[in-house]
């Protein structure tokens, strides 16, 4: 059997997590000064951003692999948030789904004691009466309870969570949600005020409560203006490319865990790095595809030139014919304008004018194109650049 750990399609291991010190420090100092001076150093909130596949989900991954392996005895609780589009319809869904998630898969670093246990299942039920009530199940007996099931009050249940948290002697609350452009993309901005007003009156009343959030660099700047404030309450990081040192550390890390033996000589890690042009999805499906292909000995300059030309027909097969069959007619003619412009950075103006933004926006929200700034955008990745340039060279069908 050929052991093959490089799995691009989920979050990577813990373990494989490579690179991103300067982000992780962030976080370890931060529960570390929270939980040792016993919350006056206050907890950070982190917004995590980066385009597709550059390591957000892994991200949080290892920041709960962190909380569970680093953290010295400290009594943290935490819970991991991946956001979807029907859970960020309304104000309602949202936090129902953050707290439904919270109460049902959460971590924590000691056991948990029964009186939070209790406190645990009381709002799961009451979480689930106010879901029935909601989907319009009249059922009487719960009408008689009349509690405040008209809407989800999410400060209120989290300050009397972490009343109940600090009796029992913890020490701060991590809370990591994933993928929150969703709540963009829907038009809810309005959503991250709410968000932001508990988070700040949490805050003031005392409870160590830890957001992490992750989202698309291009929807950032978008956020900023939607809820302004709100950004304010995040220390930004983004995640960018590797460079050959993080590139060579993704690569070789999980050879190393697993003690698979195979080199890579300088000259194809190199290689490697320029094709995937760091970027960390790309790295490990490459290497995948290598491990399948030369499960061990040496992958040389010279065996992996003759790989080569397999690779980005693998990229092909495994994602860009996907992101290609995404765009309309009309778009892929504007992709296919964008490779023929000598810098693949562009402004709406250089592929057909203000009649074009709508496309180009739409391109944005399909992933296939990144918004730099203002007015500029590029391809996603360089690597899907050259796959359409291979595309317009074929022969015409
Ligand atoms: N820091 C990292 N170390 C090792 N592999 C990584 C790292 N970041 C990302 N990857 C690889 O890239 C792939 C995509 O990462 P993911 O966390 O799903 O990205 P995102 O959530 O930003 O879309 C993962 O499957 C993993 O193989
Ligand atoms: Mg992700």
């Amino acid at each position: 059997m050929i052991k093959n750990p490089y799995n691009p399609t989920g979050p990577a291991d813990p373990r494989y997590y490579a690179d991103r010190d300067e982000l992780l420090s962030i976080f370890r100092n931060n529960v570390k000064a929270v939980t040792v001076t016993k919350g006056i150093t206050k907890p950070i909130n982190l917004a995590v951003i980066g385009q597709w596949g550059m390591g957000k989900s892994s991200t949080l991954y290892k920041f709960k692999d962190i909380l569970e392996n680093e953290t010295d005895g400290a009594r943290i609780f935490s819970s991991y948030v991946s956001l979807k589009p029907s859970n960020c319809k309304n104000a309602d869904t949202f936090f129902a789904c953050i707290l439904e998630t919270l109460f049902r898969d959460y971590e924590t670093t000691v056991p948990l004691p029964n009186k939070i246990i209790q406190f645990i299942k009381d709002e799961s039920v009451r979480l689930n009466k106010w879901k029935l009530k909601k989907a319009g199940a009249s059922i009487p007996e719960f009408e008689r309870i009349e509690e405040d099931l008209s809407a989800i009050n999410f400060k209120n249940t989290l300050l009397q969570f972490w009343t109940k948290l600090k009796e029992s002697k913890f020490d701060m609350v991590v809370i990591m949600l994933d993928d929150l452009q969703y709540v963009l993309s829907q038009d809810n901005g309005e959503i991250l005020y709410d968000l932001r007003t508990d988070m700040q009156s949490l805050s003031m009343k005392g409870a160590l409560f830890t957001f992490v959030i992750c989202t698309p660099e291009n929807l950032f700047p978008h956020m900023r203006t939607v809820a302004e404030p709100f950004t304010r309450l995040f220390t930004q990081h983004e995640l960018k490319p590797f460079d050959i040192r993080g590139t060579t550390e993704q690569i070789l890390k999980p050879l190393d865990v697993e003690k698979i033996p195979l080199k890579l000589s300088k000259t194809a890690i190199k290689e490697i790095h320029e094709i995937t042009n760091g970027h960390p999805y790309f790295i490990s499906l490459a290497m995948k595809h290598f491990i399948d292909k030369i499960p061990e000995g040496t992958l040389s300059a010279n065996k992996f030139e003759a790989l080569y030309p397999d690779i980005m027909e693998y990229f092909a097969e495994t994602k860009f014919n996907a992101d290609f069959e995404k765009a309309t007619e009309t778009e892929k003619e504007i992709l296919f304008k964008i490779v023929t412009l000598k810098e693949y950075e562009f402004s709406p103006k250089d592929v057909g004018g203000r009649s074009k933004i709508s496309y180009v926006e739409r391109l944005v929200s399909k992933g296939l194109i990144t918004k730099i700034n203002r007015g500029k955008y590029k391809i996603y990745t360089p690597l899907f650049a050259d796959y359409l340039l291979l595309k317009t060279d074929e022969p015409a069908k």
